[in-house]
């Protein structure tokens, strides 16, 4: 299944990105990194041995959870909808 993990960079989201790939999920994070960091994510790649592609959400005033809304898990519209790969 696509996930759209919002806050997965944080704590809690970091655990979870760990558990549902290793269920066989393909995770989509979305995190604006004010209270975590990139490298977060980047522990999170060396433990599940692949790439967790990453975007920011640049819209001041707006939840990551809106993009739940408006891109779902469709990878393409998160492209478009938020400000890029942060991580790379
Ligand atoms: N080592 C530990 O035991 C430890 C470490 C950290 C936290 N904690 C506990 O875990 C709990 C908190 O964990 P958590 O995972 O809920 O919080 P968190 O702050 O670790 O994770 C939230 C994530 O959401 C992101 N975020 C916040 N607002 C956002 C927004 N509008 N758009 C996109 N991303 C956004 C943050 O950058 C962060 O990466 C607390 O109870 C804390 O005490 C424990």
């Amino acid at each position: 299944m696509n996930i759209l993990l919002t806050g997965g960079a944080g704590f809690i989201g970091t655990h979870t990105c760990v558990e549902l790939v290793a269920a066989g999920h393909d995770v989509i994070v979305v995190d604006n990194y004010v209270n975590s960091q990139p490298e977060a994510l980047r522990r999170v790649e060396e433990l599940c041995g692949r790439k967790i592609p990453a975007y920011t959400f640049p819209y001041a005033g707006h939840h990551a959870a809106d993009l739940c809304e408006h891109g779902g898990g469709d990878e393409c519209r998160l492209r478009r909808l938020c400000r890029g790969q942060k991580k790379e």
